[in-house]
């Protein structure tokens, strides 16, 4: 079996981002660095991951959790911030994030130790769509939602068009409802600042049809038998 594949079976991370792991010289192979792209793993072969022997996982798990803000979406943290994988302490499989949210933002993550949903999710082909309920300061112009709905510059790269409508309106925030299907590093909030706007809050309500439904901060449970088939359906 390829080595990014076996890796991904064993609940690593995506065959994509095991790729990068390889390269970054963090995979052993019967106790030798391999930057093998290719590597075939046979049977008797011993990987490790960061020094950790790992092998496939026959029991596939499958989680929602909320993620609160002050959480990084990383397994560990250089900088010794609390992780979202420590919230997940009475599972006993090995689980990772699907994507990310910022370390400020708050809302649906997904986590489990199924390399093919991950890459079922973050690959841009199946253009899952993510709901956002984004808190800007102030007001926000029906032309400016116009604009944010059919594509801004967000430092090089025009966003594809997506659906954007406000919410709810106080005395301090106007609350957008936004859905999209990419997933570029901080999008949201480069959305909203490309027409001058500053996202003081950040909030992913849903991830294609799985909802976060009534899951209070920090709190997660396991996906419905309903929920895993819907999101092995998304593969195109
Ligand atoms: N867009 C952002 O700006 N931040 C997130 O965490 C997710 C989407």
């Amino acid at each position: 079996m390829r080595i990014n594949k076996y890796l991904a079976d064993c609940g690593v991370a995506s065959r994509r981002k095991c790729d990068e792991l390889i390269l970054q010289g963090k995979v052993k192979v019967n106790n030798k660095v391999t930057r093998e792209l290719g590597l075939d793993i046979k049977p008797t072969d011993v990987v490790l991951f960061e020094n950790r022997v790992v092998r496939p996982n026959i029991r596939r798990v499958y989680y929602k959790l909320h993620k609160p803000k002050g959480y990084v979406t990383t397994a560990s943290d250089e900088k010794g911030r609390k992780t979202v994988v420590e919230l997940m302490r009475k599972v006993q499989e090995r689980v990772y994030p699907i994507g990310r949210l910022d370390y400020d933002t708050e809302g649906l993550l997904i986590l489990t130790n199924d390399g093919d949903i991950t890459n079922i999710l973050t690959h841009p082909k199946n253009l899952v769509k993510k709901t956002y309920i984004a808190s800007i300061e102030g007001e926000i112009s029906p032309q400016d939602i116009k604009q944010i709905s059919k594509g801004v510059d967000i430092g090089g790269y025009i966003t594809q068009p997506c659906s954007a409508q406000i919410v709810e309106k106080d005395e301090k925030f106007t609350r957008v409802e936004i859905v999209i299907s990419e997933g570029k590093n901080h999008q949201v909030k480069k959305m909203f600042e490309a027409v001058g706007k500053n996202v003081a809050f950040l909030k992913r309500v849903s991830i294609g049809e799985i909802k976060l439904g009534g899951l209070s901060r920090g709190e997660y449970k396991a996906l419905t038998t309903k929920e895993i088939a819907y999101l092995k359906s998304l593969q195109k």
